[in-house]
Order: structure tokens, then sequence, then C-alpha cells
């Protein structure tokens, strides 16, 4: 009789673990600082549909764009205390963490093309590069593209000279910064959700972005001139909270991988159109004059952004530098 209660309590108690576990679905907060109509904006909600889809809504996705939840420099923190368990950063946020690796990411003309770009973060140096996050308790599931980089500014930027003490707002980086003092301007960091109204009210004369950033937080709106210059990347790794991650059932980590894997082609299949969107769009606008430079002065400037490789160098080792530029020799040739 009494075997027969404990086990009936057992099988109670069985039967009310299974059903808390589907009542309480495994929450993932995503956080990132960019509009939601954005590459990242959008991959993130793809990511959050197919999640939800393939764990049958065992995991709940909530996703919180613009800075809502936290900014750039709060983010990886609330990361690694695992206060919020997904995000976005872009590559430049991991110098600062000590993943001094990814600064290459940030050197002048690095990378050439998207193509190379794919060489890299699809390749094994682009997996070994995930695997150093682990030592900061952080896994690394996927890079996400946005697109190049364009200057930007109250005054028209063509010859190295223009940038002259300059004040731009950069991202926390040494290799942004050292680009900026090669051309002798002022660099700044700053967090992105206060660039708007930085370049609003002339705390800061210009900035560096994507088209799709730029458009999306209305910068060409207080800005003059754009120069398209290509000049710079910015692309993300999609993190989560290691201890989350390895913790998660099997099957449920198995089908968020695969959800994570769909979202990433998602992502890097439509992130060149969104950045050629937000161009035509701020043409559109006539807000912003788009500055096309000549070879020749596309070619000044890249001179004078030569110093910035050396002071990497430094940090980061010339042997990675090498690795990244021998991809994009075998990519052009
Ligand atoms: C920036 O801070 O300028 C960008 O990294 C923002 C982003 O996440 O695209």
């Amino acid at each position: 009789m009494r075997t027969f209660a404990i086990a009936a309590s057992v099988a109670a108690l069985a039967l009310s673990l299974v059903g808390s576990a589907s009542a309480d679905p495994i929450i993932i907060k995503f956080s990132h600082v960019v509009a939601t109509d954005t590459p990242k904006g959008k991959a993130s909600e793809k990511f959050k549909e197919l999640a939800e889809k393939y764990t049958g809504g065992k995991v709940k996705v909530e996703v919180y764009p613009n800075s809502t939840l936290y900014k750039d420099k709060e983010e990886l923190e609330a990361l690694q205390l695992g206060s919020v368990q997904m995000l976005a950063p872009s590559n430049s946020k991991f110098g600062p963490l000590g993943i001094r690796e990814f600064e290459v990411f940030d050197l002048p003309y690095i990378l050439p093309d998207l193509k190379t770009l794919r060489k890299v973060t699809e390749g094994p140096l682009g997996a070994r590069l995930l695997k150093l996050l682990d030592s900061k308790g952080i896994a690394g599931l996927a890079y996400w593209d946005n697109g190049f980089k364009q200057m930007s500014a109250n005054k028209k930027l063509v010859t190295p000279a223009d940038y002259q003490g300059v004040k731009f707002r950069i991202q926390s980086s040494r290799v942004l910064q050292a680009q900026f003092k090669a051309l002798s301007s002022l660099p700044q960091v700053m967090a992105f959700s206060e660039v708007y109204q930085a370049l609003q009210t002339g705390v800061v004369d210009g900035q560096e972005n994507t088209w799709s950033n730029i458009y999306t937080q209305k910068m060409h709106e207080v800005q003059k001139y754009i120069t398209e210059t290509n000049h710079g990347y910015i692309g993300y790794v999609v993190i989560v909270n290691k201890k989350f991650w390895d913790d998660l059932p099997a099957d449920i980590r198995d089908q968020l991988a695969k959800a994570m894997k769909e979202a990433t082609d998602f992502n890097n299949t439509q992130s060149q159109k969104e950045n050629e969107d937000a161009l035509a769009e701020i043409k559109k606008s006539g807000k912003s004059e788009i500055i096309k430079l000549t070879p020749e002065q596309d070619e000044a400037l890249r001179k004078a952004m030569e110093p910035v490789y050396k002071d990497a160098a430094g940090r980061v080792g010339q042997p990675l530098i090498d690795e990244f530029q021998k991809e994009a020799k075998s990519t052009t040739n």
C-alpha cells in the first residue's frame, strides 16, 4: 500500500514538472542597439519566429531593439551576468572585452568585399575567432553582416586634409581611434543610441556608419554630407551566455542552432540590399549630399590610413593581419 502511495506521488510530481515545463517556456532575451528595420533588426525577428516554431513554443524569444534594454557598453556585461541571454554586438565590441583579435575587423580596407568577408567568417579563421569568446563565458553562434561604412559630417570630406580637427563619434575601438588619429581628427567614443543627438547638437561633427544605420537613425537629417568611402566594415557576432547555452536540453539547443543557421542565411543574403535601399532613401530625401571619391582621392585616403596597420599589429600580431590579407588576395586573384 505504502509503495503504491510513494509511486503515485512520484508520478504526480513528474507530471507537475512536465506540466510546469510546458507552461513556462524558456525565455531568451535578445537585446540589440539598432532599429528593427535594419539587417540585424530583421534577422533577430527571423530568429525569434524560427526558434519559437522549431521548439514548438518551448522557447520564447523576446527581442529588444534600439537600445531599449541595454546600451553598447552595458550589453556584454549583462550577457556575462546572465541578465540577457543573446546579443549581436559589432565585431568592434570584443576588443575592449580583451579579445583583441576581433580588432582586425575594424582595420580600414582590410575586407575589400563581402566575398572575402564570407571566406573569413565561414572558414577555419572565423571558427577560431569564435572559440576565443569561450574564455569570457560567451558562446559565439554566428556572424551576421551589416555592411561597409561611410563617412558623414557637416563639412565636405574629400581629401585627407579635410578630416583635420573634425570631431568624430566612434565605437569603443583602439583601431578606430587610431584611424581617426591618422587623419588628424578628434575621435570620441560614444554609445550608438546617443549619436543622433550628439550630431544634432554639435557635440561631434561627424561619424562613420553603414547606410542602413545612418538612414534608420536619421543621421542623414543632421549631416550635410556623406562621403561614400566604404573604408571599413560593420558586422556582428551573435552570442549567447555560454552557461545558459550549455545547460539547455540537447534537443532544444539543436533546434535553436537550426533556427540560427537559417536566420544567418536570411541576414547574409539580404543585408546588402538593405544598405542599397537605405542609400536610395537617403538620396531621395535630399537631406544629405552624397560625395563620391575619384580613384585618386580614394587612394589618398587609403594611404593616409595606412599607419593604422602598424599600430594594430603591435596589439593583435602581424600574423593574424596577414591571414586576413591572404584571404583578400586569394579572392581577388
Ligand atoms: C555602432 O555602434 O555604430 C554600430 O556598431 C551599431 C550596430 O550595432 O550596428
